[in-house]
C-alpha cells in the first residue's frame, strides 16, 4: 500500500463491474486504494461493490454511462462532495464492433456506436475529471486500448494479429490513442500524466470469450497487469507512452 502525502488514493474506475474492470479494481483496492466503480450495469454493479466489499476492500458504486454526460457529471460531483480529488481515473469501459465487416461494407451507425462509447465517451470522462485531476497532489490517467489499435503493428505483417481488419474497433481505440497524447502534451510538467494501455487478449465477455480462450487468450489476472502496474508505480514520470505488459508499443 502506499499513500502519498498521507492522503487516501482515489481510484475511478470505468465498466468496473465485470472482466478486466473488475479485474483492476481488486488489484487497486488491495493495494489500499479506495475504488469507484463507475458503473454501467448496475445489477452487475451491485455484484462487484459486495464482492470487492467482502475483500475489505473501501469502494463505492456510481452510475457511470460515458455516453451519457449527466452520469458522467453525477459521478464527479459524488466523488467531489466525498473526497475532493481523484488520483486515478482508469478508462477501462469499452466495446467492441456490433459486426465484423469488412470496411467498404461497415455501416456509418457501427462506427459511431463504437466511437459514441470508447472516444467520446472516454474524452467525456477525461473532460469531466480533469477538475477533480488537478485537485489531487498527483494524478494518472490512464486510457485503455488495444494493440489492435496500433497502426504500426496494424501494417507489420509479421505482427499476429495483423490480419484483423475491424474498422470500428480499431479506428476507436486508436483515436483514444489520440487522445492520450493530445491530453499528455496540454498536462506535460504538471501533477496529471495520461497513457495508454493494451491488456492483450484476454479472456472477458468483450469477446467470444470460449473462442477466445481456444485460441489462448489470457486470464483476467494476466491482462490486468500492465495498467495495475502503471497504477502502482510510485512515481508519475510516465506520460504520453502507450505500453503493455511487456514494455511499450509503437503508435
Ligand atoms: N478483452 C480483450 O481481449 C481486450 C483486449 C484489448 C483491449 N481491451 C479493452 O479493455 C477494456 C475492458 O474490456 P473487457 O475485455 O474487460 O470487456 P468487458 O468484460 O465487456 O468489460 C467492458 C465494460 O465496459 C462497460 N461498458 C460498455 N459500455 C459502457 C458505457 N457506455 N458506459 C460505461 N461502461 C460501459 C461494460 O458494461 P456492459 O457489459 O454492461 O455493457 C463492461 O462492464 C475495453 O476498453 C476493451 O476495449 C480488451
Amino acid at each position: 500500500m502506499f499513500f502519498l502525502a498521507d492522503k487516501q488514493i482515489i481510484t475511478l474506475i470505468t465498466g468496473a463491474e465485470r472482466g478486466l474492470g473488475l479485474q483492476y479494481a481488486k488489484n487497486l483496492g488491495k493495494a489500499g486504494h479506495v475504488i469507484i466503480i463507475g458503473a454501467y450495469d448496475m445489477t452487475a454493479g451491485q455484484a462487484a461493490l459486495k464482492e470487492l466489499q467482502d475483500d475489505g476492500i473501501t469502494v463505492l458504486l456510481s452510475h457511470c454511462d460515458i455516453t451519457d454526460q449527466a452520469t458522467v457529471d453525477e459521478t464527479m460531483a459524488t466523488i467531489k462532495a466525498k473526497y475532493g480529488y481523484l488520483n486515478i481515473l482508469l478508462n477501462n469501459a469499452g466495446i467492441s464492433s456490433p459486426a465484423f465487416e469488412k470496411p467498404s461494407e461497415t455501416s456509418d451507425e457501427h462506427i459511431e456506436k463504437c466511437f459514441a462509447t470508447n472516444f467520446y465517451g472516454t474524452n467525456r470522462v477525461i473532460r469531466a475529471a480533469v477538475p477533480l485531476l488537478k485537485a489531487a497532489d498527483w494524478a494518472k490517467v490512464i486510457n485503455m486500448t488495444s494493440d489492435l489499435s496500433s497502426l504500426t503493428r496494424a501494417m507489420d505483417p509479421k505482427y499476429g494479429y495483423s490480419k484483423i481488419n475491424d474498422l470500428p474497433y480499431q479506428a476507436s481505440k486508436t483515436a483514444v490513442n489520440a487522445l492520450t497524447m493530445g491530453y499528455a502534451k496540454e498536462f506535460a510538467g504538471t501533477n496529471i500524466t495520461f497513457n495508454s494501455v493494451n491488456p492483450g487478449m484476454t479472456a472477458t465477455d468483450l469477446v467470444n470469450k470460449k473462442q477466445f480462450e481456444a485460441n489462448g487468450a489470457q486470464s483476467v489476472e494476466a491482462g490486468a497487469k500492465a495498467a495495475t502496474e502503471l497504477a502502482l508505480a510510485k512515481n508519475n514520470d510516465v506520460n504520453g507512452q502507450f505500453l503493455e505488459a511487456a514494455g511499450k508499443i509503437a503508435w
